[in-house]
């Protein structure tokens, strides 16, 4: 049985995801290409290798995820879960290194998984819908990328060029995603606008 530390872990695990789930089908409901109930259990299922794992190993959670949903003949959410923490793509290999601590293992396996992948352009835009909602989700309220980059500064001591270059990344996300639906994200999400 679990205990009450690991019922409350995972607790805030669904509450995020539950928040991140809600913006990724509020955001696809304006996108003709996307299924916006499908966006709900992406954003739904993206954290769910946490659950799995004691708090030291979370950023083991990308790839047990996608093990974990490739396992369930999921291939869309395997790749949201594989790729949801890392929307600089392969080319940066700082970036994997702190994500993953240091752990030379992880970083290959993630590594060699994302080579086998093949998106579709929609399987990309569900990527990139996620990797943005995710970082404009906390616990229990929307937050705004730059909300979002100084509480990993405090939090994860994440070097502050990956950082710079993480949050960047996840603007452009952003603002493609604001040109294709014509809305500002904050504010169909209750935030004041950027
Ligand atoms: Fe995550």
């Amino acid at each position: 049985m679990k205990d009450t530390t690991t019922f409350e872990r995972d607790k805030t695990t669904w509450q995020h995801s539950a928040l991140v789930a809600r913006a990724a089908a509020k955001i696809a409901r304006f996108l003709p290409e996307l299924n916006a109930e499908t966006a709900f259990q992406c954003g739904l299922f993206h954290d769910v290798g946490k659950l799995y794992l004691p708090r030291e190993d979370f950023y083991k959670h990308p790839f047990l995820g996608y093990t974990l949903m490739r396992d369930a003949n999921e291939p869309l959410l395997a790749e949201v879960c594989l790729l949801h923490s890392f929307p600089l793509s392969l080319a940066s290999g700082a970036y994997f290194s702190h994500y993953c601590r240091g752990d030379a293992a992880e970083v290959a396996r993630v590594k060699a998984a994302m080579e086998t992948l093949n998106l579709s352009p929609a399987m990309q835009d569900y990527v990139a819908l996620i990797q943005l909602c995710d970082k404009i989700s906390g616990v229990t309220e929307y937050v705004t990328l730059e909300g979002k980059a100084a509480w990993y500064k405090a939090r994860h001591k994440l070097d502050e060029e990956s950082l710079r270059k993480n949050i960047d990344a996840l603007q452009n996300i952003k603002k493609r995603l604001e040109r294709r639906i014509q809305k500002n994200i904050y504010a169909l999400l209750g935030l004041p606008k950027d």
